[in-house]
């Protein structure tokens, strides 16, 4: 076991320079111009994994972004573990809002700052670290499979699926693209909030109107917008939606300090919604505006707005089906649109959230690689996003042992800007997946 750690330790700075060039590629499948940084991007993945020793290394695609898949086989007798990750990104934000260029990875105060760094090239560089520290020859088969339109709610995966089934098939999947406690305590992630979104579009003229010559006497569109997006919440904060599924939560202690410090809410502004921090975040729906289309300020005069346009985006809790959420949304606009105002829902996507049974065998293994890799023990928990690919190799491979890991935690700030990745944590995580595939060999009974 030691050994292990040793190897680990030993194959981390040339994995951490792998990370920095993967983070250089500006993998943003939602940016149609920079397509070509994704395949740039699936082939570095391709290189890396080649060198480390895979003998099966593949691109594939399905009218998608390109995935890379790679395999090593079982040895006799022994299990195979799917290892994921993605190596698409989220576009990096506003430029100047970051300290160092978002594509240029940085380290400050044992941190590795960039976009990607922790979600979730992290995620490649972990599988690769494991496996370079195996030697290229772990005790048990290994399929990496790097996605490259998460970020973009993976249209095509069930088409990958579907296309590649026998080679994706195995008895454990370990997706590493979760959250840790902190950066001292991991966490084993056992529930997952799934995802609706649509576009409400409403209209009330034909065309603009002088506002003096007609305000006061029929309605702006972006009026009858601000006033269906405020009915989508009561004075609490809490989701005013009808017919949404809410879950039970671990109990966990969250304090309104942690939530303060973790998301830097201004002075002043309160929390919203009602129940524990776990209940509202891992098992309560949420809903948010993430954009709207109107009159800019800039090009804004005394006229009427004839239509506006709003992106909401919906939070399911786990056990709830992401299609029903989107249809009760949907009813929810049509419903309380003020005004007669014409109103048009354009649905977006779907994932449906995941709860995992973290009892047996399989998670036992993993618990134990925790402890032994950070000296602590690994804490249960939800979380708020979503991983949508979970609940459809789920369906896949219903058999199939689901252990969620991550190389994130609560100061990574993924998605915002500034960015960053605990070099620590990568450590510990590195040496958690590597005490886990040695772990699995010995444990013949992973698949029913
Ligand atoms: N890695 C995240 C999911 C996540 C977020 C896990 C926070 C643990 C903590 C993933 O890359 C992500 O951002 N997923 C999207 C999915 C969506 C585009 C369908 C999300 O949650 O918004
Ligand atoms: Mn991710
Ligand atoms: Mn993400």
């Amino acid at each position: 076991m030691s050994d292990l750690v040793q190897r680990v330790q030993e194959v981390l700075p040339s994995v951490r320079r792998d990370l920095e060039d993967l983070v250089r590629i500006e993998s943003v499948w939602a940016d149609p111009a920079r397509r070509g940084e994704v395949q740039r991007s699936a082939d570095a993945v391709t290189k890396l994994l080649t060198e480390a020793g895979f003998g099966d290394v593949q691109i594939v695609s399905e009218g998608g972004a390109p995935a890379v898949i790679a395999r090593h086989p079982a040895p006799p007798g022994a299990p195979t573990v799917l290892l994921y990750a993605h190596h698409d990104v989220q576009p990096e934000g506003d430029p100047t809002q970051w300290a160092t260029p978002p594509f240029e990875p940085t380290e400050r105060d044992g941190r590795l700052y960039g976009r990607g760094t922790a979600d979730d090239k992290a995620g490649i560089a972990t599988h690769l670290a494991a496996f370079r520290a195996h030697d290229g020859n772990p005790p048990v088969g290994v399929t990496v499979f790097v996605e490259g339109e998460e970020e973009s709610g993976s249209p095509s995966l069930s088409r990958l699926l579907a296309a590649h089934r026998d080679t994706l098939a195995s008895d454990v999947i370990v997706i590493a693209d979760s959250d840790n406690w902190s950066t001292e305590v991991p966490s084993l992630t056992v529930t997952l909030r799934g995802l609706a979104d649509c576009v409400v579009e409403v209209a009330t003229l034909h065309h603009g109107l002088h506002s003096g010559l007609w305000g006061g006497v029929v309605p702006d569109a972006l009026s009858v917008l601000v006033r269906l997006l405020a009915s989508l919440h009561d004075d609490d904060g809490n989701v005013a939606v009808a017919g949404l599924h809410e879950a039970g939560a671990a109990d966990v202690d969250y304090p309104p300090e942690r939530v303060r410090e973790e998301t830097g809410l201004l002075d002043g502004v309160s929390e919203i919604g009602s129940g524990t921090v776990p209940q509202r975040l891992w098992a309560k729906p949420a809903i948010t505006v993430i954009g709207i289309d109107t009159t800019p300020i800039d090009k804004s005069s005394n006229t009427l707005t004839p239509r506006a346009r709003a992106k909401v985006s919906m939070r399911v809790a786990p056990g709830g089906d992401a299609a029903e959420h989107l249809a009760a949304l949907t009813r929810h606009l049509e419903e309380h649109t003020p005004w007669g105002a014409h109103v048009t829902v354009i649905p977006g996507d779907l994932g449906q959230p995941y709860a995992i049974d973290a009892t047996g065998p399989v998670y036992d293994a993993a618990r134990e690689a925790f402890r032994t890799a950070w000296g602590a023990e690994p804490v249960d928990t939800g979380v708020g996003g979503s991983i949508p690919f979970i609940a459809e190799f789920a369906a896949a491979f219903p058999s199939a042992k689901i252990l969620v890991t991550g190389v994130e935690d609560p100061a990574t700030q993924a998605h915002s800007v500034n960015e960053s990745l605990h070099l620590g944590v990568l450590e510990r995580a590195a040496i958690s997946e590597a005490l886990l595939l040695a772990n699995l060999a010995s444990e013949r009974q992973v698949a029913p």
